[in-house]
């Protein structure tokens, strides 16, 4: 869906922000460009939709070079979400929604439409929000208007670029939360650049890890925590690495594998097939509950007990007692 061939990025003042990269986002993708403050996320990000160009190598998106694209058209068709989320102060919530539905001249009764859809979409109620101005939201609710702007036009790409960044760490938890659910269903091509590496694993299908304009690796939540590429990558995990093996080993794997009860008797608390270890162990505390319903979308599948649990994480963070 959009492939990076051996791309460069040098600025005029001689700073190499992205260097030889090359990687393929697949469609349907959330990958995540992950790094420290200016490793060449964002200078990456903006070369998809040539608010950046290249000074080597090729951007391809759908198969062609985006220097032989048309650079406006190419961004009708491309969502784009940033960190301080340059809404237009001085447009309505619906003006802002509406801007590149109008750039598209879509029909005034479609775009109406559209607005309240996308505004019950992302949880804010139209008739409210739609006449307010952005001076007149919280932090939250701008970010939720950001995200719902870049799907306005339904774009088969959407390039997020620290979209929760600047919002108190349980807002934050929040919206990416609703935006994962809404992912699953819209099921877009994400490229999502975030300097937290828990926000990472929790958004990325893939993540790729760069340093310094390099890619460093490249690959699932799961890998990249359990087998680092090398010292850089190792260093930048660091102490989390216990919590994010916890985070990318998911319940649902635990069905799988037969580690838990199929019992159908329903416990008090529940859990999702897709949540983690850690969600299990938080919510096991909680609740203290001893067992947790484990459901599949709607479907009950499974109880985990907390001796089940205690004996997943002991597992997967290699001390069992049956692991050498
Ligand atoms: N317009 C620009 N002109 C010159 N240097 C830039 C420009 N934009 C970014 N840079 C430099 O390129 C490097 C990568 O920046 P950026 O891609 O914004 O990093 P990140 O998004 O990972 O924080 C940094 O050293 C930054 O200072
Ligand atoms: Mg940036």
């Amino acid at each position: 869906m959009i492939q990076f061939e051996r791309v460069s990025k040098m600025f005029p003042g001689g700073t190499l922000a992205v260097d030889n990269l090359t990687l393929d986002v697949h469609a349907g993708e959330t990958l995540v460009l992950l790094g420290t403050s200016g490793s060449g996320k964002t200078t990456s990000m903006k070369m998809v939709n040539r608010l950046t160009e290249p000074t080597a190598g090729h951007v391809r998106v759908d198969g062609r070079d985006v220097m032989r694209q048309d650079p406006i058209a190419l961004r009708r068709t491309i969502g784009y979400a940033i960190q301080h989320i340059g809404l237009f102060t001085h447009m309505t919530v619906a003006e802002n929604i509406a801007v590149v539905p109008r750039l598209l001249r879509w029909p005034q009764p479609r775009i109406d439409e559209r607005i309240d859809e996308l505004l019950i979409m992302v949880g804010l109620d139209p008739r409210q929000f739609q006449p307010r101005y952005p001076a007149q939201l919280s932090g939250g609710q701008r970010q939720r208007v950001g995200v719902a702007r870049a799907l306005a036009a339904d774009p088969p790409i959407v390039l997020m670029d620290e979209p929760f960044g600047a919002l108190d760490p349980i807002t934050r938890e929040q919206l990416q939360d609703e935006f994962l659910a809404l992912e699953g269903e819209i099921r877009k091509t994400i490229v999502f650049v975030t300097h937290d590496v828990f926000e990472a694993v929790k958004m990325g299908d893939r993540i790729a890890l760069l340093d310094a304009g390099r890619l460093q690796q490249l690959d699932a939540p799961r890998d990249l925590v359990e087998r680092p590429a090398n010292e850089f990558v190792e260093a930048f995990l660091g102490h989390h690495r216990v919590q994010l093996e916890l985070m990318t080993r998911k319940v649902g794997a635990l069905v799988k594998a037969g580690d838990i009860g199929s019992e159908t008797t329903t416990a008090a608390a529940s859990l999702h097939d897709n949540d983690s270890l850690l969600t299990a162990l938080g919510k096991m505390k909680s609740t203290r509950a001893d067992r947790l319903s484990v459901f599949r979308r709607e479907q009950h599948v499974g109880t985990l007990s907390r001796r089940q649990l205690l004996a997943a994480i002991a597992e997967s963070l290699g001390l069992s007692e049956s692991s050498p």
